[in-house]
């Protein structure tokens, strides 16, 4: 039996669909519920952010989250497999009429990518003021509360609308397949073979 943490929304279900694809069978959660119990897996559904922690500490054994969250995070996890889904950039936005200008003094940074946006602008030498918030990043420009954002970019749709634009790119992301340590040991040969189904799935053979 393998447990396996799925972040909540499009993701888990491209996933699901991965498996249903693998397995030749439905896999649904019930309305509102958090696990899914079949006969050779366990799904649960949590936070994007969530999944690694779950994973890093075996109350799942595998998990599938998205590499800026691993990036971010830097939890000692094991990668298995780029699942090429869930693609998305991690970028600079900026005010739509200003033009990025890193050497400009106490540049103000919004972002709740702390830790990618501490180790970007630091190896430049770029000297920031990091401000962390949880959510709606886009907006701290707007209201002066920081002069550009680190933030996901996935349609672009989200700064567009309100008046910002992706200056650069500072990684690209998409979901990856990430496996407990002691549960890679412990599961080895139930992990591999999941690996080597989905990684064919994914070359459609
Ligand atoms: C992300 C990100 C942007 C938006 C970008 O937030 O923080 O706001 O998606 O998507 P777009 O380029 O397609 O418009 P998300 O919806 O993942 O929510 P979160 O803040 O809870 O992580």
């Amino acid at each position: 039996m393998l447990t396996i943490a799925l972040p909540k929304g499009r993701i888990a279900d491209e996933s699901l669909g991965i498996f249903e694809k693998i397995f030749d069978r439905k896999f649904v959660f019930e309305e509102r519920k958090l696990i899914l119990e079949t006969d050779n897996f366990r799904f649960l559904l949590v936070r994007n952010q969530d999944v690694p922690t779950y994973v890093y500490h075996q109350a799942a054994d595998v998990g599938v989250v998205g590499l800026d969250v691993l990036e971010e995070q830097k939890l000692d996890l094991i990668r298995l497999l780029d699942l090429g889904i869930g693609k998305c950039k991690v970028a600079i936005g900026i005010k739509c009429d200003e033009e990025l200008d890193l050497d400009r003094p106490s540049l103000k940074v919004a972002t709740k990518m702390t830790n990618i946006a501490r180790d970007y602008f630091s190896k430049r030498a770029v000297p920031v003021e990091i401000i962390k918030l949880y959510g709606s990043i886009e907006l701290a420009p707007l209201v002066g509360l920081a002069d550009i954002i680190v933030d996901i970019v996935e349609t672009g749709e989200t700064m567009k609308q309100n008046g910002l634009k992706p200056a650069l790119t500072i990684m690209e992301s998409s979901a990856h397949l990430i496996a407990n340590k002691n549960s890679f040991f412990a599961k080895k040969d139930e992990i591999l073979s999941l690996y080597e189904k989905i990684s064919g799935a994914l070359n459609g053979s």
